[in-house]
């Protein structure tokens, strides 16, 4: 009887196996804990007549020498795994790593700045939602300039639904940020304003509601339109190359006297003429100017102590000459396939 129960038993502990350390456990509790299997045969075990007990009791010993040899058996397999498991380095990133990538309009805006704090410039920055006294007034623009027309610029409603021109309004370029930099500090004043700026203009591939600009300004004494030059050429050779020209053609705006607009040759066909410059050899990429005595006064900078030169360029300009995106919807549309062509700059 004692004697089946150790053959079964033995067969059971032959074929023993455990999926995990918990299972192991569980076979050691059930087979060789105090109210194991195997222990219970022990305390029958003192039953055994005299005559048998040698050889059951060799049995029993073989039986449960087996069992504990094949659970540790088991638990070394299961401590080699968990010992290889810990070898794995699990701080390791995984692998393939999905790169943002930068857009192209903050690396345009990025160099423009990088090549202009060479120089001294720093960078300043004002409020997108402004007031006509900060974009308009400040500038000399006279009351009745189309630029403040509701064609152009939009303007806050104070109270909904009344559509009447109010005196808040979205900024329609950065010269708004020179009124608040020469109003709140003093000469000698070197600043780059980069910013978006908003015009009341149909969407289309050459126009949008919203763009970027870079503000330039520059007042101390005895700022000459000769330095306004400089800055521009090395701006443009650091831009676009050192073979770059610049041109200077008389232009208008109500902030600066005299005023021009700059053409650089066109990067394209280096200044032979292509159909990117309309044959022209250039291609134009901002405004500039001496700033109006006017605009110094009413920032509080007494036009006879000081001058200062200012220019002011169109981002998306930039980037189209240096990255040829001629549609300007591409920048705002957040379509990966545009945005990924910019990974490697
Ligand atoms: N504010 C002008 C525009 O939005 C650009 C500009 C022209 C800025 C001449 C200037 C400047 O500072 O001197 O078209």
């Amino acid at each position: 009887m004692l004697k089946d129960s150790i053959q079964n038993l033995l067969g059971q502990v032959r074929e023993m196996n455990a999926a995990n350390a918990e299972e192991l456990e569980a076979l050691r509790i059930k087979y060789l804990s105090k109210k194991g299997e195997i222990t219970a045969l022990f305390n029958e075990f003192r039953e055994v007549p005299a005559d048998q007990k040698r050889e059951i009791g060799q049995m029993l010993n073989q039986l449960r020498q087996q069992a504990e040899t094949r659970i540790n058996e088991l638990k070394e397999q299961f401590e080699a795994k968990k010992a290889e498991a810990e070898k794995l380095d699990l701080t390791r990133t995984p692998d393939p790593i999905a790169l943002g990538t930068r857009h192209p309009l903050s690396l345009v805006r990025e160099e423009i700045e990088d090549i202009f704090s060479r120089i001294g410039f720093t960078i300043a920055q004002g409020p997108e939602v402004e007031d006509d006294k900060h974009v308009y007034g400040m500038l000399n623009f006279a009351p009745e300039h189309p630029a403040r027309d509701m064609q152009d610029t939009f303007f806050i409603e104070k109270e909904i639904g009344v559509q009447k021109p109010t005196d808040v309004l979205l900024r329609s370029h950065t010269s708004s940020v020179q009124t608040r930099v020469m109003t709140s500090q003093k000469p000698p004043i070197r600043v780059l304003c980069p910013g978006r700026v908003y015009r009341n203009e149909a969407i289309s591939a050459r126009a949008h509601c919203f763009f970027h600009q870079v503000e330039g300004l520059y007042i101390d004494k005895n700022v000459s339109f000769a330095d306004l030059r400089e800055a521009l050429l090395y701006f443009s050779k650091e831009m676009f190359g050192p073979e770059t020209k610049i041109r200077l053609r008389p232009s208008y705006f109500p902030f600066t006297e005299p005023s021009a607009e700059m053409d650089i040759s066109c990067n394209i066909c280096g200044g032979t003429g292509c159909s990117f410059c309309k044959g022209t050899g250039w291609v134009e990429i901002l405004g500039c100017g001496m700033v109006d005595p006017n605009v110094l006064e009413a920032c509080g900078i007494d036009s006879k102590e000081y001058s200062g030169y200012a220019f002011g360029m169109g981002v998306e300009r930039i980037t189209n000459l240096k990255y040829r995106v001629k549609d300007l919807r591409l920048f705002s549309e957040n379509d990966v396939r545009f945005l990924r062509q910019f990974e490697s700059c």
